[in-house]
């Protein structure tokens, strides 16, 4: 059975250290296995526009941002196809069709959609295309037959909502589309980030971000002014782990060897976390160790994104290419489902044997 991949992000912002451990990472560890026949990560602009339509900008702004955030952290063009979500026309179409097997009451179930229109202030002005914006999702995720979805676990209605399309649609117009599974982040704690102020999820509008791109003079700012605890006033103070930002942080982050070459007093970081419960262990030398670990993981990113910036025309040329790929793809997918449906009349002749039978 074909094994394809899809995910996607949208467009909104530069991608953070937040969206490393929360997917980019399981993304890398998906391409080095190389288990499947076609991966693809689509920059979802047409879905980012759904809530943005008054400002087509930021959006294009960051289709580039974001496909040099990729490249940077290792994704490769070679064993990934990196595409532009309207640029697949055949996404649209489908997603028209799509809607005929969905009913309002049950897009107003959604969890995630539901929580967002909240965060946004829709209230009662909700724009169509964002209520719907699922069955979009649907189509991106059939189109590619991807039976394989690294996701969020925010992301899991999406998900359940294209089971149910491809289900409906299989049931009344016969086999053609693939049901896809989820893959969520294997490890919990690095589900989500929180932000550097102790803010539950890292966000843009927050301010609260550590950017893939950020310089080392960034990063220090931001690490030395990182929530810790508040209680742990003076050294000797017993300090508390638990929504500790930098102890998070550390789980995510740092290893053993870490400890050995720049943290030698403390073999890892169970020991580092019993003594600075005693009380005893600074807050500026915590987040100094921090600072060494996360300037070594940026350091490498940095690199690659100079070079990127340097040669935007190549990643201009991976987008073309990929993009490219990935309307071919759509494009024999959204054929089968037009057939399936009968709307083939110019390439079926059985259309006017039909009416001559009447
Ligand atoms: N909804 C996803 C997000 O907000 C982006 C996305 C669009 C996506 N289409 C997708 C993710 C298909 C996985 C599969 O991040």
């Amino acid at each position: 059975m074909l094994k394809n991949i899809l995910t996607g992000d949208r467009p909104t912002g530069k991608l953070h250290i937040g969206h490393y451990v929360g997917s980019l990472s399981s993304r890398l560890k998906l391409q080095e296995k190389g288990d499947y026949d076609d991966f693809f990560i689509m920059i979802a602009d047409a879905q980012a526009l759904t809530d943005n339509a008054d400002n087509p900008k930021k959006i294009r702004e960051n289709i580039l941002n974001v496909a040099i955030d990729y490249l940077s952290v290792g994704i490769d063009p070679q064993k990934v196809h990196i595409f532009v979500q309207s640029e697949v026309s055949e996404l649209t179409e489908l997603t028209f069709y799509y809607s005929n097997l969905v009913t309002v009451s049950r897009l107003g179930r959604n969890p995630t959609v539901k929580q967002e229109i909240k965060t946004r202030n829709f209230e009662e002005s909700i724009p169509v295309g964002f209520f719907t914006y699922p069955i979009s999702q649907a189509a991106d995720i059939t189109a590619f037959k991807a039976s394989i979805v690294p996701v969020g676990d925010d992301q899991l209605p999406m998900i359940e909502q294209t089971r149910e399309i491809v289900r409906t649609f299989n049931r009344i117009y016969g086999e053609v589309l693939v049901e896809p599974k989820e893959l969520l982040p294997a490890n919990e704690a690095c589900l989500r980030l929180p932000g550097i102020d102790g803010n539950a999820k890292m966000s843009k509008s927050l301010g609260n971000c550590i950017y893939l791109s950020d310089s080392y003079e960034q990063l220090k700012s931001k690490v030395m002014g990182m929530y810790t605890d508040p209680l742990h006033i003076k050294v000797e103070d017993p300090g508390h782990i638990k929504g500790n930002t930098v102890f998070t942080y550390l789980d995510a982050f740092s290893t053993d060897e870490d400890f050995a070459k720049y943290y030698p007093e403390y073999r890892n970081l169970d020991e580092l976390k019993k003594a600075y419960q005693k009380g005893g262990v600074g807050d500026v030398k915590i987040k100094k160790f921090l600072l060494q670990i996360l300037d070594n993981f940026l350091s490498p990113i940095r690199e690659k994104r100079k070079y990127y910036e340097e040669h935007l025309d190549e990643v201009y040329n991976i987008l073309k290419e990929g993009t490219m790929y990935a309307e071919s793809i759509a494009k024999q997918t959204l054929k089968d489902a037009k057939n399936a449906m009968m709307l083939n009349y110019f390439d079926d002749e059985q259309l006017l044997k039909d009416f001559n039978q009447k």
